[in-house]
C-alpha cells in the first residue's frame, strides 16, 4: 500500500497482518519514508498494488497528473477529497487548499484517466464542503 501524502501514517494501524506500508511525503514522517513533491511531478519509484491519496489532492496544483501517473503505475486506488460545493472559494485558500473540484469534475478527470469508480462513500457534509472517500479500479 502506497500512502502518498502519509502525515502521521495513521492508515498504517487499519492494514491488515500482512500488507506492506509504504509511506511517502513532501517531507520524511520517519525512517524509511519515501520523499517526494508531487507538485513537482514526482511519484515514487515502488511497486504497489494500491495507492491512497487521503486528504492530499488538495494542496496538488495538478492533480490530474499524479493521477494519472498512478494509474500508469498501481491498479487500484482510494483517496478522499474535500469537494467545492457552493459560495467563495477564500476559505479553501485559507486551508492551504489550491483548487476546487466539485463531484462532477473529479468523476470526470477519473473517466478521462481510465479509473472507474467503485465506492463513493460520503465522509463529511460541511458549510460549503463535501468530503468523499472514492476508491477506484482500473477500466
Ligand atoms: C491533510 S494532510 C493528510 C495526511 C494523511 N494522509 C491523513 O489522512 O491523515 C496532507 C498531507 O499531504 C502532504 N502534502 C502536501 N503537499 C504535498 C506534495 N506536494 N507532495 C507530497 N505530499 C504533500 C502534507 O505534507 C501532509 O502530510
Amino acid at each position: 500500500m502506497l500512502d502518498l501524502g502519509a502525515g502521521n501514517m495513521d492508515l498504517q494501524n487499519h492494514l491488515p497482518l500482512g500488507c506492506t506500508y509504504i509511506p511517502a511525503d513532501i517531507v520524511s514522517r520517519c525512517e524509511g519514508c519515501l520523499v517526494v513533491d508531487l507538485n513537482a511531478g514526482e511519484f515514487p519509484d515502488v511497486e504497489a498494488d494500491c495507492v491512497t491519496l487521503l486528504g492530499v489532492l488538495e494542496y496538488l496544483h495538478s492533480p490530474e497528473e499524479t493521477l494519472r501517473k498512478a494509474r500508469e503505475r498501481v491498479g487500484r486506488l482510494i483517496f478522499s477529497y474535500a469537494a467545492y460545493w457552493h459560495g467563495r472559494t477564500d476559505y479553501r485558500r485559507g486551508m492551504g487548499w489550491v483548487n476546487d473540484f466539485r463531484r462532477a469534475d473529479l468523476e470526470a478527470m477519473l473517466a478521462r484517466l481510465g479509473w472507474r469508480i467503485d465506492v463513493v462513500q460520503n465522509l463529511k457534509l460541511r458549510w460549503r464542503t463535501r468530503e468523499y472517500l472514492i476508491a477506484c479500479s482500473l477500466t
